[in-house]
């Protein structure tokens, strides 16, 4: 079985198709970050008439690497959600004038599952897994107990991670899009040069909250002031910023995984996913910090972390097999929360 996957929910432009044998047999990603690097953020209209011009050159694209016609595609995947609104609708208008025109069915994808599903994609790993989606939209503990059977057990209460790092940078004047950016220029800091405090420590839940922690860095980036910011100083910050944010992680994980086992008592399998997931550093310490807790650590290969439509095209896959078919009359939704599924 091979399924054509559609991802245009933010600033990437992508179209793969993935076979039931696990294989990525073309994985095609335009990204815009060019388009926006100036504004130091997505622009949605940017964003749209960007997917506009990219999507048929990015789906063609895909079927050529693959050695493959519509004709011999089984099912057309799509993100419908959630994301920016236009971005949404050029990608699922495109699925669905594919699935009407070739006689295909037509699979929407919420993108957050699409993230889950990476590593049974990659890994084949088993339900239940304990998972961390970390983008720049969410930052959400899940217990994946099969497609389509999600339980959340705590979420940021403000800024997502991915967020904190995009705007951390930006406070910084690191370039856009942050992760990357703050992860290089920590590469060479000390991450002990400076303390920030870590919001929610010790409470009993495993919520998030990452906009206090964006505050502390501009009032220590006010205090320094900005004719002393040079180099060092943002090496440095970065620096003890990334290990606030993975030692934040790390003091959740206790309560996740503790609700996870209420829930489900044989968890074995722990999986990081979403943009943040790209991030080295967070990625060393959690595997390390999984080991107490004796769950197996997974973690998608870094061009699967961040957006790409192969994952798309494999949640479509999985959905698929259990019959979920989505009829073409199917609302692009901007929120949607796994759960609702
Ligand atoms: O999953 P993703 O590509 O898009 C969303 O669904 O949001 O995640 C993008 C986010 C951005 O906030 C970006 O700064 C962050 O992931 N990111 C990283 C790294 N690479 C991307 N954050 C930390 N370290 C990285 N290496
Ligand atoms: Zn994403």
């Amino acid at each position: 079985m091979r399924i054509l996957g559609i991802e245009t929910s933010c600033d990437e432009t992508a179209a793969a198709i993935v076979d039931s044998d696990r294989n990525i047999l073309s994985n095609i990603v335009y990204s815009q970050i060019s388009e926006h690097k100036a504004y130091g953020g997505v622009v949605p209209e940017i964003a749209s008439r960007a997917h506009i011009d990219k999507i048929e050159e990015v789906i063609e694209e895909s079927l050529q690497k693959a050695n493959t016609k519509l004709d011999d595609i089984d099912g057309i995947a799509v993100t419908a959600g959630p994301g920016l609104i236009g971005g949404l609708i050029v990608g699922l208008m495109t699925a669905k004038g594919i699935a009407a025109a070739k006689n295909k069915p037509l699979i929407c994808v919420n993108h957050l599952e699409g993230h889950s599903l990476t590593c049974r994609l990659t890994d084949n790993v088993a339900f239940p897994f304990l998972l961390l989606l970390v983008s720049g939209g969410h930052c959400q503990f899940i217990l994946a107990k099969d497609v389509g059977d999600y339980k959340l057990l705590g979420e940021t209460l403000d800024d997502a991670a991915g967020e904190a790092f995009d705007k951390t940078a930006k406070l910084l004047g690191l370039d856009y899009p942050g992760g990357p950016a703050i992860e290089k220029a920590a590469l060479k800091g000390n991450e002990n040069a400076f303390k920030f405090t870590m919001p929610l420590l010790g409470t009993p839940n495993c919520n998030f909250s990452f906009s206090g922690l964006k505050t502390a860095v501009l009032r220590e980036v006010e205090k320094l002031g900005e004719q002393n910011l040079n180099q060092n100083i943002i090496e440095d910050v970065s620096a003890s910023f990334q290990k606030t944010v993975a030692n934040i992680i790390c003091d959740r994980l206790k309560n996740a995984v503790k609700a996870a086992r209420i829930l489900s008592p044989d968890l074995k399998n722990f999986v990081i996913s979403g943009g943040v997931a790209a991030n080295k550093y967070i990625n060393q310490k959690l595997r390390n910090e999984v080991v107490h807790y004796n769950l197996q650590f997974y973690a998608p290969p870094l061009n699967l972390c961040t957006d790409n439509a192969a994952m798309i095209a494999w949640a479509g896959l999985e959905r698929f097999r259990k019959g979920y078919i989505s009829s073409l009359d199917f609302i692009p939704k901007a929120r949607w929360s796994l759960e609702g599924i």
